[in-house]
């Protein structure tokens, strides 16, 4: 299916800045500024073609949606213009992401060296979700990363943090547990974690320093209760952020839905057994929300699924075995070794929610580039991160893209694998190679060749679903 918007709607995205905790109000009268104008979708392929409207409330959503960090109803800044360069400066971020992806080797020392991807920012996170922290209930809009497992967010007293968002307070919560021991597994588990002093000893708090889009983050692990759904975990232990230093955090804090001990997903496993979903809404509806889904209700039954693999040395990361890619009719031929989990050298490929653009391995990409070039009419350009793009006139060419997994084969909507320039006279295969770096191994499974998909977690049962919804 082929989401077209109309190029009128582009025009409108030059919005004021804002920086609020009050995104509701906010959020709608930009709404209604902009109300006149509606976004109609096209359907190209499919029988149907719907017309929506916008939504003219953000704040009647209900509690799990996932919010676009750069889209209307976000209470971060939104990017003004358009889309396609909003992505593409995006994109423009995902090396300094593979970076951090890489470097998320399970180690019991302590890191001390520099923040990875120092003096280059990633992208701070795409997507964001409501969660209440402690009780009384404090909101936090906090982006979700599932190749992190750690939650932090800033506390009150925090040296340089983000300034434009009120801080967690641990006072003011009637169900604050307090720091947790450096003793404690829970410390031991904590990438970045202090080691235990011998004096004063196993009393002292638990604190951790961890890099995280070029910043440097110091924490400490403490207590309190958390809910995202209806539902409430108690005792969920996550950084109360003390001080950042060499770039800055996601305003409001981080959630890790990585699939290690420290996870909200591992800390909720009586609850949601280790199960959850989301939906990532198409970057060109700028206006809506997907969904994240906790536990086995309400998730789909039919699904394809294919295995989860375990690597002990980064326990975080979503590795899936992708064997193969096909583009039109033809499996591109790749050298196996490019595909191959190794939980040594870390290659393999990552289901990831905080890169923008799938990014292959060099050969792996050049072969899928080169196979895609042959059957669309060139000449080709670049655009941004995006070396192959050709004049739109041609796009009817353009070959169908196939991700093979293990028992699931993955194919993606064209909206998965083409983007526009924002003049509309170009068309982009919308993936790239992972950067040319040692430490990087990885095939990166990214935002927006998961667009209006359902992916399905279950680290218990170690599967991945796929199923095509639309959730925009
Ligand atoms: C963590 O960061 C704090 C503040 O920058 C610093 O004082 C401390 O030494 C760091 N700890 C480790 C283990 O690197
Ligand atoms: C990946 O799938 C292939 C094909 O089914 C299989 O031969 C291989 O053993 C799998 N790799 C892992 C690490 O499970």
């Amino acid at each position: 299916m082929y989401l077209r918007t109309q190029p009128a709607m582009h025009a409108h995205h030059h919005i004021p800045s804002f920086t609020t905790s009050t995104m509701g109000t906010k959020c709608k009268t930009i709404l209604f500024e902009k109300v006149l104008f509606a976004i109609i979708i096209y359907f190209i392929f499919s029988t149907t073609n719907t017309t929506k409207a916008l939504d003219t409330s953000c704040a009647s959503q209900p509690d799990l949606t996932i919010i676009p960090i750069y889209g209307k109803c976000s209470p971060f800044k939104p990017t003004p213009g358009p889309w396609p360069d909003t992505i593409i400066n995006m994109a423009s971020k995902d090396p300094a992401r593979l970076n951090y992806l890489a470097s998320l080797v399970a180690r019991k020392k302590p890191i001390s060296s520099a923040p990875i991807a120092s003096g280059q920012a990633f992208n701070i996170g795409g997507y964001v979700v409501r969660a209440r922290l402690g009780t009384p209930g404090q909101l936090m809009f906090m982006v979700f990363d599932t190749s992190t497992d750690e939650a932090w967010v800033p506390c009150t007293g925090c040296t340089s943090c983000p300034s434009t968002s009120s801080p967690f307070s641990p006072t003011a919560s009637a169900t604050y547990g307090g720091s947790i021991t450096c003793s404690a597994t829970k410390c031991y588990q904590a990438r970045g974690a202090q080691t235990c002093p011998r004096d004063p000893g196993a009393t002292s708090a638990c604190t951790f320093n961890q890099s995280y889009g070029g910043a440097m983050v110091s924490a400490t692990l403490v207590q309190d209760s958390i809910s995202l759904a209806r539902e409430t975990i108690s005792n969920y232990a996550f950084g109360c952020v003390n001080s950042v230093s060499g770039g800055s955090i996601p305003a409001q804090g981080l959630l890790g839905l990585g699939r290690g001990p420290l996870s909200f997903i591992s800390q909720s496993l009586s609850l949601y057994k280790g199960v959850f979903s989301y939906c990532l809404p198409s970057f060109r509806s700028y206006y809506f929300s997907g969904s994240l889904k906790l536990g086995r209700s309400g998730q789909p039954r039919r699904i394809q699924t294919t295995p989860l693999l375990r690597n002990p040395r980064r326990p975080s990361l979503y590795y899936v075995n992708l064997t193969g890619v096909s583009v039109g009719r033809v499996r591109v031929p790749v050298p196996r070794e490019f595909l191959v989990f190794n939980q040594y050298t870390g290659s393999g490929t990552i289901i990831d929610s905080g890169t923008v653009i799938t990014r292959f391995v060099q050969p792996v990409y050049n072969a899928i580039r080169d196979e895609f070039r042959r059957q669309v009419k060139g000449p080709f350009s670049s655009l941004g991160a995006f070396d192959t793009c050709f004049q739109k006139t041609y796009e009817k060419l353009a070959p169908i893209i196939k991700l093979h997994f293990e028992g699931m084969d993955l194919k993606l909507p064209y909206e998965n694998s083409l983007i526009h320039s924002s003049s509309g006279s170009l068309a982009c295969l919308a993936m790239a190679a992972a950067p040319n770096n040692v430490n990087s191994m990885l095939n990166v499974i990214a935002n927006l060749q998961q667009q209006n998909l359902r992916i399905l977690f279950d680290i218990v049962n170690n599967k991945v679903g796929i199923a095509r919804e639309l959730c925009n």
